[in-house]
């Protein structure tokens, strides 16, 4: 894999803590497979077998070639994370991952259509532009100016949602990201030095796009379905509105003990030298019940 190139690069957060939970266990499900950052870390601290799984095509590619060595240990799945049932995984097994959101490769590229300060298509679509899902142009040049301003209150926890949507309106059509990072720096304004005014837009766009509350509510409940007594769940949140999911979901299941009364964090260390571990939020839970 040529991983020295712009844009095919993806760090892994919290490798360390990650590894403390599921190291040496038999069978783990990696449900954000990416860049296989995690996976080879596991596989290398003793887990037997690890099912990665990805709704990004690319990623599967990428991952599967990083991975080859390790021959039938690791079986790659395209598909939504909340389609992953006992069928798909073949059985109870003794750890699920979930490292949330976009993964660099797909960040840095421009063709993706993720990122405010590269240009490309308005896409956003984890899965490709050849998903039937819509596209966050047909969100951005399709919905009422209400609903762009609450998807945009609700999924960026920005206050000022409603000025924005007032902006898109009215520049519409809005088809590539360089034109919507302007029009939303054009309604905001820029503080010399502070984060990009179009940072929490593109966020929410990005959470709606692809389902990822959806995605994450259905599917945590089933993860804890999949292990077998003593099995562990491991997240890594990269926002509060995740992280609340997260929380909630352990904290109801009866199925399980919650491992970090407190998300863990990265280390300075960590931070300093991957700025995108920054907002990192980890927590984790072990299946405490027989299965049934
Ligand atoms: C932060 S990256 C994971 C990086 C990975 N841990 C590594 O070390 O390289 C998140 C990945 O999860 C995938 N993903 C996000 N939501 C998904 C979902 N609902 N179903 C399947 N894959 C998903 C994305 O396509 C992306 O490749």
């Amino acid at each position: 894999m040529t991983v020295a190139e712009p844009g095919n690069t993806h760090e892994p957060v919290m490798v360390t803590e990650v590894t403390e939970y599921l190291a040496g266990r038999d069978t783990v499900v990696d449900m954000t497979l990416g860049a296989g950052g995690h996976a080879a870390a596991l596989l290398e601290a003793g887990v037997g077998h690890l099912i990665g799984v990805d709704r990004d095509p690319s990623a599967l590619a990428m991952a599967g070639e990083r991975l080859a060595a390790h021959g039938d240990r690791f079986r790659p799945v395209r598909a939504r994370f909340s389609e992953v049932d006992e069928e798909v995984v073949g059985g109870p097994v003794d750890g699920v991952l979930f490292d949330l959101g976009v993964s660099s490769m797909q960040l840095d590229r421009a063709d993706r259509g993720f990122g405010y300060r590269t240009d490309g298509p308005l896409d956003m679509r984890m899965a490709g532009a050849s998903d039937d899902e819509p596209s966050a142009a047909d969100l951005v040049n399709g919905l009422p100016e209400s609903d762009l301003a609450d998807l945009i209150f609700e999924f960026g926890e920005e206050h000022r949602s409603r000025r924005i949507a007032r902006a898109i309106v009215r520049n519409r059509p809005i088809t590539t990201t360089d034109r919507l990072a302007r029009v939303v720096a054009g309604a905001l304004g820029r503080r010399p030095g502070g984060p990009h005014p179009a940072r929490r837009t593109f966020q929410a766009l990005r959470i709606a796009v692809n389902r990822e509350i959806e995605e994450l509510s259905a599917s945590l409940p089933q993860a804890v379905g999949l292990l077998a007594p003593g099995g562990r769940v491991v997240v890594i949140a990269y926002h509060s509105l995740e992280d609340r999911v997260v929380k909630y979901a352990f904290r109801d299941d009866e199925r399980v003990a919650v491992l970090t009364k407190k998300p863990r964090r990265p280390s300075e260390d960590e931070v300093a030298g991957n700025p995108r571990s920054r907002s990192a939020l980890l927590r984790a839970a072990e299946r405490v019940e027989v299965a049934a």
